[in-house]
């Protein structure tokens, strides 16, 4: 099987998962504080919070951030329901935005400007598929109209720097980088970063460790936190994918430059999003197939031939639970993407071989 996306993981990983285990601590202490250094410079920022996930990461940012009760928040629909679910984890309002067109689909700045309003607090940007949004005109309107600007910078780690008043990354086991089950999140106000730090576990004033090592005997809790930290074993496999985030980002556009060059010659009916040029982390390869070609029978006919697809993403406003909330929400353009898109095998384990595997049974099942 040609899996969709396959975690990379060595001897090294193993070398410091028994480290970690040999060393007796295991939860939140100096594996993470590495981590956390090691990931916010190579973002160009001094400090990052490693937190349970990208979905902790994101709820965190909005608390921090003072986002809740009575605030609007425009999102994709275009996304992981995790952007959306951050939302009403803080009391928020989320209010869907369609994206700008089939070739970039994006968070639209148009339509966010038609859905601003009195309540609108903060807007979520979305890297969809690694390809950096334009923050430098995400920032202006952010700040023309005083909102916070978050990143879900899920699919983008270890491309550029932040612009975000907070972004949060991801390392499920599906992405460019794996813990198992993992997030960070960067900010470039110290101040939004030590509310996140103390949001994150129960917002006590101390850590285990400290009280463990004796620089504590006791805490107080200054805020309403939870329990989001990231534990020792996930900082030290953390530390050892970071190391290859470059050179597998690399492979990732590469792969992504060949999967272009090899749909266009023998499926020229299929649209790649996104330009080229574009700059991106390529953690997703997705595919949009013509209007009449049956999505579901092609995904058939590569699962039979040993290659995983998959869809990225049925939109959020879709789902039962949303559609119940939100009732009779219309979106264009990401109901048409969404329709169409199916997301092919990505990961810098695969060959130009796999590729041709892949394009060519594609080609067959159109
Ligand atoms: C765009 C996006 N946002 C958020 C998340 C949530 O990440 P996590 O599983 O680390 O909570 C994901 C994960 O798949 C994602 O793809």
């Amino acid at each position: 099987m040609i899996s969709l996306a396959e975690p990379v993981l060595g001897e090294k990983e193993k070398q410091a998962l028994s480290a970690v285990i040999e060393s007796g601590w295991l939860t939140m202490g100096e594996q993470v504080k590495a981590f956390e250094k090691a990931f916010a410079e190579m973002h160009g920022e001094t400090e990052a919070v490693a937190v349970s996930s990208c979905t902790a990461g994101l709820h965190l940012s909005l608390a921090a951030l003072g986002v809740g009760q009575g605030d609007e928040v425009l999102v994709p629909s275009l996304t992981f329901v995790a952007t959306v679910n951050a939302v009403l984890y803080v009391g928020a309002t989320p209010v869907f935005v369609d994206i700008d067109s089939l070739e970039c689909p994006h968070i639209s700045l148009e339509d966010a400007q038609r859905n601003l309003t009195d309540k609108t607090k903060a807007v979520i940007v979305m890297h969809y598929g690694g390809y950096l949004v334009d923050l430098a005109r995400w920032r202006e309107f952010a700040d023309r109209h005083q909102l916070f600007l978050v990143e879900d910078a899920a699919h983008a780690p270890g491309i550029g720097t932040v612009v975000g008043d907070a972004a949060a990354f991801s390392f499920f086991s599906n992405k460019n980088m794996t813990t198992a089950e993992g997030g960070m999140v960067l900010a470039p106000r110290s101040a939004v970063l030590e509310k996140i730090r103390a949001k994150r576990s129960h917002g006590m004033t101390t850590g285990t460790l400290d009280r463990h090592v004796g620089h504590a005997y006791s805490y107080d809790v200054t805020t309403l936190g939870y329990n989001y930290r990231m534990d020792e074993l996930r900082a030290a496999l953390g530390l050892c994918q970071l190391s290859h985030l470059k050179a597998w980002n690399a492979k990732r556009r590469a792969l992504t430059k060949l999967y272009r060059q090899l749909l266009a010659k023998h499926c020229p009916t299929v649209r790649v999003p996104f330009k080229s040029s574009d700059v991106t982390a390529a953690h997703l390869l997705p595919v949009l197939l013509s209007d009449g070609v049956e999505r579901e029978q092609v995904m058939g006919e590569l699962r039979a031939a040993g290659i995983q697809s998959s869809i990225h993403y049925p939109p959020v406003h879709h789902f039962s639970y949303y559609r119940a909330r939100f009732p009779n929400i219309e979106l264009v353009k990401t109901e048409r993407f969404c329709q169409r898109v199916i997301t092919l095998p990505l990961s810098p384990s695969l060959e130009e071989l796999d590729l041709e595997k892949i394009v060519k049974t594609l080609q067959s099942a159109i």
